[in-house]
């Protein structure tokens, strides 16, 4: 199995062009379902959880072709309406596609996703809201089948938590529908606004995404159409980690910083510059990183939880201790044992850490436990004295498109065997 090996203590300088958000690739293929035609994805990123949601498009009948990052997917000849398990279980988050099944076939079967890397993942919330929407829904040996006796009816959604998952799985069931959908307390990432984009490009009519109150009225038919997905903010997050943490000089190109408002305050209070022009951002380090006292993950606008695992790598040579608490995931610490293994002084109990930022980090043998984690095994190496090898990488290539070769690029040294 293919491993990553980081010589650590080289500065990160130069130009790194951001690809596009796998949060936002993949509920958009889903989306492509919906509409009569072929659609045209650029900035679509090459990782593998892409190339799942493709194998997911063609095993439902459509004909998909890529060519660099620019995905086809000509849905006109749908013909199945489920997903098989092995698919379900490479990817959790397939359980996306499920409105979009839905609202193209009135009917679908997917496995019940179960638990995940970052512990329980529910999706009661996204069964409820279908159900609100005449969407029948049965379990039956950890089996969804779910159906519609004539047509997708929009309803009043109240949601007791801004799930991404569920906001995206309701759009993409009522784009489709007769009557109004309203979204209360609907997920406001940059990801579900560029799924609405996505959908009224193609003649839905979604309108509030990014609020917290989504309306979406029901149309006939959405055509084939032509989007550019968004930057993807937490591959941004990590290499601006990788700089910060090497004492670095990077400029980072297609990021949108409106998205990463949070997280560029953080990397201000850790001490670095950070020059915003356009859609590029300059990133200065300027000496040893600040601790930041307290962390809490938060729904967007607030600290994204998946740039947790990267930016607690980075706190683990701040000087001074910070307190992190996750509180989007029950367990999404478990990468800290790995980082444990390089020198890092992290306490945890429950969901908080107490990070005593260590002058220095030493390489060590690590492996990735999911794909935040593994980020945080490459920032960490990137800053360890001696080799750090990390295994388990294909965690990392879910979500991060050539990272070796972007970071060898920038001055690491750093190699995939
Ligand atoms: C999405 C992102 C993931 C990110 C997360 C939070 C994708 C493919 N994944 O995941 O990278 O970390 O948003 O920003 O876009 N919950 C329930 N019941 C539900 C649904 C969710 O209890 O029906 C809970 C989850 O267990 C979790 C929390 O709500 O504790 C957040 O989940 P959600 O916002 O749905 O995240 P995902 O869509 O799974």
């Amino acid at each position: 199995m293919a491993k990553i090996y980081i010589n650590g203590g080289n500065r990160l300088s130069g130009e790194l062009k951001i690809h596009g958000a796998k949060n936002s690739a993949l509920p958009i293929l889903a989306a492509t379902l919906l509409c009569q035609g072929e659609s045209v994805i650029h900035n679509c990123p090459r990782l593998s959880d892409v190339a799942v949601s493709i194998r997911i498009l063609e095993n439902l009948g459509c004909v998909c072709s890529r060519n660099g990052n620019t995905v086809s997917v000509d849905a006109t000849n749908v013909s199945g309406n489920d997903i098989p398990d092995n698919l379900m279980r490479e990817m959790r988050s397939s359980i996306v596609f499920l409105g979009a099944i839905i609202g193209r076939t009135k009917s679908a079967v997917v496995s019940s996703p179960g638990g995940c890397e970052l512990g329980p993942r529910p999706i009661d919330l996204h069964i409820s809201s279908l159900r609100l929407l005449g969407i029948k829904i049965s379990e039956d040996h950890g089996y969804l089948n779910c159906e519609v006796d004539s047509e997708i009816t929009g309803n009043e959604i109240n949601l007791s938590f801004p799930s991404v998952g569920a906001t995206e799985n309701i759009i993409l069931a009522a784009a489709l529908s007769k009557g109004t959908t309203v979204i209360h307390n609907a997920a406001r990432e940059p990801e579900i606004s560029d799924l609405a984009d996505f959908l009224n490009s193609a003649g839905a009519k979604i309108y509030g995404a990014g609020s917290d109150t989504v309306v979406i009225e029901g149309v006939q038919k959405l055509n084939g159409t032509e989007h550019t997905v968004i930057p993807d903010r937490i591959a941004a997050a990590t290499y601006i980690c990788g700089a910060v943490a090497t004492n670095g000089d990077i400029v980072l190109k297609n990021i949108m910083p409106s998205h990463q408002v949070a997280l560029l305050n953080l990397f201000r209070q850790c001490g670095c510059e950070i020059t915003p022009k356009n859609n590029t951002l300059r990133i200065k380090s300027i000496s040893r990183p600040m601790r930041i006292p307290t962390i809490r993950t938060m729904v967007y606008p607030g600290f994204p939880t998946d740039a947790g695992p990267p930016v607690m790598a980075l706190l683990s040579i701040a000087k001074g201790t910070t307190v992190f608490v996750e509180s989007i995931f029950q367990n999404r610490f478990k990468y800290i044992d790995e980082l444990k293994r390089l020198g890092a002084n992290i306490k945890t109990q429950g969901n908080v850490a107490v990070i005593e930022g260590v002058p220095k980090l030493s390489g060590a043998g690590t492996e990735c436990t999911d794909l935040r984690g593994g980020a945080a095994l490459v920032v960490a190496g990137l800053v360890a004295e001696g080799t750090t090898e990390i295994d388990k990488i294909f965690h990392i290539d879910r979500g991060y498109e050539d990272i070796e070769l972007n970071l060898k690029n920038l001055g690491a040294d750093i190699k995939r065997e």
